[in-house]
């Protein structure tokens, strides 16, 4: 990977806006405070669930949980938890196996995208090779299940069948998701397939930790679909914005590479200008993509900015995001929804590092 391809600045429709960025206002400062609720709690649990074996294997399943990510996934489950009037606190578990899972799928995928850097240190199989990458993501799975195993003492065995069941069949999802978005693909992906991509390897993660966090918390079915149709749209969203700053960020900013056009990565946005282009600059988009060329990245970002597929990116966010708000009306107001629909409206506008992840300025 040639990195000071990738770091170079490049010109984009956004580049004065993000230059403008805000100081943090209230709102920002609520939200960001909020979003660090449960933290401590879960990576003790994390912590418990890992224990203190010294092994390489052990050192490499911990090294992307020492190194800190936003916490996300593990947040919604006791967020969703409590949106139904649940209690949290016996949801820690649950929320730890997300993690854990996450975890495992960020080692395989930097494995498959051929990655180096994740949360702002080398990815796993850098560091530890590929081997001991790929056991390492294994072992976190079977954590993230043995973990879900335990609320049944507090919760009783027919939940924890429900919580195994959703974790396995959103589980089973992402991994067709990651197989759409490595399919090799010689003429791209259709928008309709790209979202389909996008919700199965993303959305579905949103959803089912929503949908574990709610039923742990003893939601209505009702209620349960609310927040599952909230975090699947939500997750969207999430991963096209992970496109945006995969395509215009720096690597020091995010934490990992933003690698997404020299990888030919399937974009919205490339997507999105593969659809609207002229035949010649198809041709050129796809001559440029599939050679892989580095020193050419501009000329990609400026084909994507001739046929304003940022913009588009942009609209289809702010779209997806008010349909999963709208899915929040049901809800009895509680501090947990309030959350979800600021964090939502936070996504529309920039990429949510700005709330979290400590190594990122
Ligand atoms: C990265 O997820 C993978 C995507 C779905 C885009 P996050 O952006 O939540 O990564 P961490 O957990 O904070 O590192
Ligand atoms: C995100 O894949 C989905 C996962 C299951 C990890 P990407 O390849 O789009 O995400 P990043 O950019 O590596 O985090
Ligand atoms: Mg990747």
């Amino acid at each position: 990977m040639p990195e000071a391809e990738v770091e170079k600045e490049l010109t984009h429709p956004f580049a004065k806006r993000s230059s403008k960025s805000k100081e943090p206002d209230e709102e920002l400062r609520w939200l960001r405070t909020y979003s660090q609720k449960h933290y401590a709690k879960v990576l003790k649990e994390i912590d418990r669930i890992m224990g203190d074996e010294e092994s390489a294997l052990y050192l490499a399943s911990r090294h992307l949980i020492k190194a800190g990510g936003k916490l996300f996934r593990p947040s919604f489950v006791l967020f969703g938890c409590e949106a139904v009037g649940g209690d949290s606190e016996k949801a820690l578990p649950i929320a730890a196996a997300a993690e854990l899972a996450h975890v495992a799928s960020l080692i395989h995928d930097d494995i498959i995208d051929k990655d180096d850097l994740r949360r702002g240190v080398p990815a796993v199989h850098v560091k530890f090779g590929v081997p001991l990458a790929i056991l390492a993501g294994n072992l976190l799975i079977f954590k993230a299940f043995h973990s879900l195993t335990r609320v049944a003492d507090t919760l009783g065995s027919d939940k924890v069948v429900k919580l195994l069941d959703v974790y396995c069949r959103t589980s089973i999802v992402m991994d067709q998701g990651e197989y759409i978005d490595i399919a090799p693909s010689d003429t791209y992906s259709t928008m309709e397939e790209y979202l389909d991509m996008t919700a199965k390897k993303t959305g579905w993660a949103f959803k089912g930790a929503l949908e574990v966090g709610a039923i742990a918390g003893g939601g209505t079915e009702e209620e349960i679909k609310a927040l599952s149709e909230y975090g699947l749209l939500f997750g969207m969203a999430f991963q096209i914005r992970d496109d945006v700053i995969g395509t215009l960020g720096k690597p020091s900013e995010i934490g990992k590479p933003t690698s997404d056009i020299l990888r030919s990565r399937k974009t919205f946005m490339v997507t999105h200008a593969l659809q609207e282009a002229d035949r010649r600059d198809r041709i050129k988009l796809l001559k440029i993509l599939k050679e892989k060329a580095s020193g050419k990245a501009q000329e990609v970002v400026d084909i994507l900015t001739k046929y304003d597929s940022f913009g588009h990116a942009e609209a289809k966010i702010t779209k997806l995001i008010e349909k999963a708000k709208s899915n929040l009306s049901i809800l009895k107001n509680t501090l947990a929804k309030k959350f979800l629909l600021k964090i939502a409206d936070l996504l529309s506008e920039r990429p949510l590092t700005i709330l979290t992840a400590p190594h990122y300025p």
